[in-house]
């Protein structure tokens, strides 16, 4: 049967062949790299056209000689031999890579991602000529869906979406906590790509701070309370960033999460007091359907913390049904004396606010936006969130 095919069918057999073999050999590395982002994607592509340069090392000329299967395996061994030359290339790209000290993640991202402020401004500067209105999400990475409803909001009510991810050292006031950051910028460039993120700015620490940042800012009771007693230096550190930032982006939205409420009116304090145009608008936050906020630092906790987690929201859930019956410190023992039953847990504070101030509130009547604030430590790790009642 082989031997009634003709040249050409048995030529377009073998081809079929190897770009089946190739894209099995080629699509394994793909699903692996893809369930674990740290494992270098380059480097099995690399392995995989090694092999496949191996095999196509003999290469049999086709010759009159061969007929039937044999003139099949030859023309598959020529092809195979085709295919080596692309490995040769990517083997040269592979020692050029490691030659100029380039990372996986630089060359996966060069297409989405750059580090620096120069390329940045002038791929703005080319969007505002236009009239382009510019949109803005600060991150540190890591990110989750709570992430990328921001990014949502962006590209829906802006033409051009700027993510940055930048862990930045001057917010955090833990040397343990910045170390263990989860740093996943290749994960991120995916999500970031597939969410309509126009750009990604993922700059250096010294790009951010050639030089140490030593503003101080005074922004009043917003930075001082809760979170700014607890984690000093923390809000300067922010207001820090995100002011360089702006500076850089000149957004004309800017885009946070509520899970960080306090954060949100830290910064418009920032905005207005160093007179930033841009327009700060807050997001809903977003849950697990078990109700735990989401959060980047949620990967840290094990297995029987990560079950525990979600009494915190369930808590303040609860506590919103009877708060108007209660008095607001009968609403704040209730919830801190049911989280602390739970020995994996301990509240760090629960307080009562303002929304807008961050003042605590003594009685409901004190303000017509009370919003209670709560961090709580699930083993190690700090998780934080909050209800509006
Ligand atoms: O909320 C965050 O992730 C950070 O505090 C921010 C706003 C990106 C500044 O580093």
């Amino acid at each position: 049967m082989i031997n009634r095919l003709s040249v050409t069918q048995k030529l377009v057999l073998s081809f079929v062949f190897v770009i089946i073999v190739g894209s099995i050999l080629l699509s394994l590395p793909i699903s692996h790299y893809a369930n674990s982002p740290e494992t270098s994607y380059l480097d099995h592509l690399f392995n995989t056209v090694s092999m496949v340069c191996v095999t196509g090392l003999s290469v049999v000329p086709v010759s009159k000689a061969y007929n039937g299967l044999g003139q099949i395996l030859s023309m598959l061994l020529m092809q195979t031999g085709g295919l080596g030359l692309v490995s040769l290339i990517a083997f040269s790209t592979y020692t050029l890579k490691n030659k100029l000290g380039l990372s996986d993640q630089d060359l996966l991202q060069s297409a989405l991602s750059r580090d620096n402020q120069k390329d940045l401004k002038a791929y703005l500067a080319e969007a505002k000529q236009d009239n382009k209105k510019i949109g803005f999400v600060p991150t540190m990475g890591a990110l989750h869906n709570g992430h990328l409803s921001l990014v949502q909001h962006c590209v829906k009510n802006n033409d051009v979406c700027v993510v940055s991810v930048f862990v930045n050292p001057t917010q955090f006031n833990d040397k343990h906590d910045l170390e263990t950051y989860p740093r996943t910028l290749e994960a991120d460039c995916v999500l970031l790509e597939s969410a309509g993120c126009d750009y990604v700015f993922a700059p250096s620490v010294e790009e951010m701070y050639p030089e140490p940042d030593t503003r101080t800012f005074d922004l009043g009771t917003v930075s001082e309370v809760m979170e700014g007693a607890k984690r000093p230096g923390h809000f300067n550190g922010v207001a820090q960033v995100v002011s360089k930032l702006f500076y850089i982006v000149e957004p004309d939205n800017a885009y946070f999460g509520e899970k960080d409420f306090q954060q949100i009116a830290v910064i418009r304090a920032m905005v207005k007091q160093l007179d930033i145009p841009v327009k700060i608008n807050d997001c809903p936050i977003l849950r697990e359907a078990d109700g735990l906020a989401l959060s980047s630092r949620n990967v840290r906790l094990t297995p029987e913390q990560r079950q525990k987690a979600p009494l915190i929201a369930r808590t303040l859930k609860e506590s919103a049904n009877f708060a108007p019956e209660k008095s607001v410190q009968e609403v704040i023992d209730y919830v801190i004396n049911t989280i602390n039953a739970d020995p994996v847990m301990r509240v760090e504070y629960y307080e009562i606010v303002d929304g807008n101030t961050m003042e605590s509130i003594k009685n409901w009547s004190d303000t017509t936006y009370p919003v209670g604030c709560i961090t709580v430590y699930c083993g190690e790790v700090r998780l934080i969130d909050n209800i509006k009642y």
